[in-house]
């Protein structure tokens, strides 16, 4: 269990809080690169409202969503040329939220100068625009190999989880749910013993999972502070890569970004787009145990533990060493931060930065086992 005060400290993401500063840290997917354009799109992340747009050079743009003048939501207004013009008294802002233009006030006026608003770096990588919301300078972007790769078939999808972001990072190391949950999913260990080990690894943690009766061992990795890289079912024989970036978006919701990579001949990248994901809303599957389709089985699970778990009640046991793993690794990030030192995962050296490669497989599909790199 956690007390009530060390809950909070661990789920509240916004400003000024610790874990907030914690997930600063780190770059954080704010939308698909085809859905960028020069049509400004709101958003929030780690509990900031920002507006998303593309200026005519191409290049995206992210900053606070609220004028500084009285405050209109700048998604309203329109891109010209780098910039965000608000629609109502037209101050502009250049892609840096500096104010470059204000109408209305007096040509000789200065004031302009002494306005900016809150600008963040912004990146194109793998088909997704990520953020970066923390202190200068910014790390550098995490090349993760199922992002890096062009030389087969990606997909990327999100969909929210109408909760608190630690339910969904908890589901990550949360390892015996696999044998129940998607026990009807998975038959090779529906409703069998797991064992498993962990091993902390420069990214965040290696999961080593056993199933009884299967001789295989099933490898996934937790990426900190709640990204995952796991084998899906083979298709082809080829086993499907993926990568789930677990997005805090505010207190009470999260955005799951899943990117799926198939190697083969044909090459593409689908931006499958958002899926609806209603509180208490899913999809029905006859044939599973729990009569919830697999794709909407992990977000029952985190929702129905209430929009932000109340830890207090919980009874952890010997079974959950993945979740004490995981907020023992959280705690050491807050430490890190508090002592002005980089967590775990951040990245500023660009050799190490190449492609960041995990070691994933699988053979719980009931097909011949296959490796993934
Ligand atoms: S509120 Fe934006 S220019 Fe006045
Ligand atoms: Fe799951």
């Amino acid at each position: 269990m956690l007390a009530k005060e060390e809950n909070e400290r661990l789920t509240r993401v916004g400003p000024g809080t610790p874990m907030g500063a914690l997930l600063r840290r780190y770059w954080w997917p704010v939308g698909f690169a085809e859905h960028v354009t020069s049509r400004p799109q709101r958003l929030t992340r780690l509990g900031q409202e920002l507006v998303l747009y593309r200026g005519a050079d191409g290049r995206p743009g992210l900053m606070d969503l609220r004028c500084a003048h009285r405050g209109v939501a700048l998604d309203y207004g329109r891109v010209e040329g780098e910039c965000l013009r608000c629609p109502y008294h037209g101050w502009l802002y250049d892609r840096a939220g500096r104010c470059v233009e204000q109408p209305a006030e007096p040509q000789e006026s200065t004031f302009k100068d002494r306005i900016r608003l809150g600008a963040y770096a912004v990146q194109e990588y793998g088909g997704l625009v990520f953020g970066y919301l923390g202190p200068d300078p910014a790390p550098l972007l995490p090349r993760y190999d199922v992002m890096s790769r062009d030389d087969g078939i990606k997909t990327l999808q999100v969909r929210r989880a109408n909760c608190n972001w630690l339910q969904v990072a908890e589901n990550i190391t949360d390892i015996t749910h696999l044998a129940w949950l998607h026990g009807a999913t998975f038959p090779k260990y529906g409703a069998r013993a797991l064992s498993y080990d962990w091993e902390r690894t420069a990214w965040g943690a290696k999961n080593i999972m056993r199933v009884e009766g299967v001789e295989q061992e099933h490898v996934s990795c937790y990426v900190f502070p709640s990204l995952n890289r796991f084998p899906l079912a083979p298709i082809d024989g080829e086993l499907v890569r993926a990568f789930i970036y677990r997005v805090p978006v505010d207190d009470v919701s999260s955005l799951v970004y899943m990117i799926r990579f198939r190697p083969g001949a044909a090459r593409a990248l689908q931006t499958l787009g958002e899926l609806p994901a209603e509180l208490g809303v899913y999809r029905p599957l006859e044939t599973d145990w729990w009569g919830i389709d697999f794709f909407d089985q992990d977000r029952m699970a985190v929702e129905q533990q209430g929009v932000v778990s109340n830890r207090e009640a919980e009874h952890l046991s010997a079974s959950d060493r993945g979740i004490i793993l995981l907020r023992q690794m959280l705690q050491e990030g807050l430490a890190a931060v508090e002592a002005g030192r980089d967590p775990l995962g951040v990245v500023r050296d660009e050799a190490s930065n190449r492609v960041i490669v995990f070691d994933t497989h699988a053979d719980m599909f009931g097909e011949p086992a296959g490796r993934a790199a």
